[in-house]
């Protein structure tokens, strides 16, 4: 690192890059982005905020465009891309996006969220999958242990690691951790429509369903298969968990994948990829964007050289890789691809019927709406006494009030 470090020159152009990825394999997929942008002359300044799922990242950027001290370039995944599209704070980048062709290479529901109203407005890196299932390869085949495919046969495999002495699931107690397994379960339990019908469309009416309740009870039920003690772990250290064989499964974005790998662990041989029971034919996505920032002092071809480095397909190929998301593209070089990745790319490629977005990771709502859920979705997995019902009608009362973002642009700063 240090020597990639030094090796990097300082150009007359430079880029302020707000990020949140701080483990090995993040920081050496940022590594190689630098790498590349160094080769189009232009200075990659890191301006990182280390915090899972980018919990902190996200305040210190809202506070740096309140006070006027904006990023050139920011990791703004989701929504957000759209509602600051609407507030004129992202700048266009269409002239690349019009020489790459974007609009024919990118995957429609990709294309959607960088072009939210007419103007390329961000530069999209990769997907991830969060309702991925790791297990331990080491500690299947050593006891004859099948992979679950529904959460039956998971209760079934738990009890029976259990009385082997290993717990079956590594798990954080940290909020968005939480709520990353939670989504799966609410999918696995009423399918993509219900999943919409809360997250994304907040229908009043689905809060108050038996799907909701058994998914709630089924997060607090699986407290008991997880490994003790249960605390706010960083998802590194839950991997370690994995690799360790203190528990023999975890649920986890794929970004895990990319660790492991960095590890020695290499997957299909000590650890692999299954879906997460009964959620195996929905892809709960994530997609990594970097947004352009209109800021006071242009840095218009700088922003436009870095979108047109993350968007080559060279690039796209290798990022992902080091990553452990997919391309974004729709003819993407498959070669650098693991069985893991190919699933996962020929999954969100199949369509929109595949397709779920991810609460805990900004794609299905507003950050405000995303954040008071999250809080009470924690404090019901925390505390046995919270009830079921009255987190419900919690939840009910968070989509109901909170305010709907503006979804027409305002203005746009040329
Ligand atoms: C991001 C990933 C990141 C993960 C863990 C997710 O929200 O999309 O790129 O690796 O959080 O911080």
């Amino acid at each position: 690192m240090l020597m990639l470090l030094t090796s990097l020159t300082a150009h007359a152009e430079s880029l302020q890059v707000l990020h949140w990825w701080k483990s090995a394999s993040e920081r050496k997929a940022v590594e190689f982005l630098q790498e590349k942008l160094d080769y189009e002359s232009v200075s990659w300044r890191d301006a990182v905020v280390p915090s899972g799922s980018g919990v902190g990242a996200s305040i210190v950027l809202r506070s740096r465009i309140l006070a006027g001290n904006a990023p050139e370039v920011a990791q703004l995944n989701g929504v957000l891309i759209s509602e600051w599209d609407s507030l004129g704070l992202l700048l266009d980048v269409d002239t690349v996006a019009a020489a790459a062709k974007w609009e024919q290479s990118l995957l429609p529901t990709v294309l959607t969220l960088v072009q939210p109203h007419g103007h390329f407005v961000a530069a999209p890196l990769g997907i991830h999958r969060i309702n991925t299932l790791f297990y331990n390869r080491k500690l299947f085949k050593q006891h004859g242990l099948a992979v679950p495919q529904t959460w039956s046969e998971f209760e079934r495999l738990a009890l029976k690691l259990q009385s082997l002495g290993i717990a079956a699931l590594a798990q954080s107690s940290e909020p968005w951790q939480v709520v990353s397994l939670f989504e799966t379960l609410v999918l696995a339990e009423g399918g993509t429509e219900f999943y919409r019908d809360l997250f994304v469309l907040r229908k009043p009416g689905a809060f108050a369903d038996m799907r909701l309740t058994r998914a709630l009870q089924h997060l607090r039920d699986l407290k008991k298969w997880m490994a003790r003690p249960l605390q706010e772990r960083t998802w590194e250290e839950v991997s370690r968990q994995l690799v360790d064989g203190e528990a023999a499964m975890m649920v986890m974005g794929d970004w895990a994948k990319a660790e492991l790998n960095l590890w020695g662990q290499l997957g299909d041989d000590s650890f692999a990829c299954a879906a997460v029971p009964a959620t195996a034919n929905f892809h709960l996505y994530d997609i990594d964007t970097f947004a352009m920032l209109a800021t006071p002092k242009s840095a218009r071809t700088a922003q436009e050289k870095l979108a047109k480095v993350v968007m080559s397909n060279a690039v796209q190929a290798e990022y992902n890789q080091i990553k452990g998301s997919v391309p974004v593209l729709r003819n993407p070089d498959m070669t650098k691809m693991d069985s893991c990745a190919r699933a996962s790319w020929k999954l969100f490629a199949s369509g929109v019927a595949a397709q779920v977005p991810s609460l805990a990771h900004r794609m299905a709502t507003d950050e405000i709406t995303k954040d008071a859920m999250i809080a009470e979705i924690h404090q019901y997995f925390l505390d046995d006494k919270v009830s079921t019902i009255e987190t419900q009608r919690r939840l009910a009362t968070i989509a109901r009030t909170v305010t709907r973002p503006v979804t027409r642009p305002i203005a746009r700063k040329k």
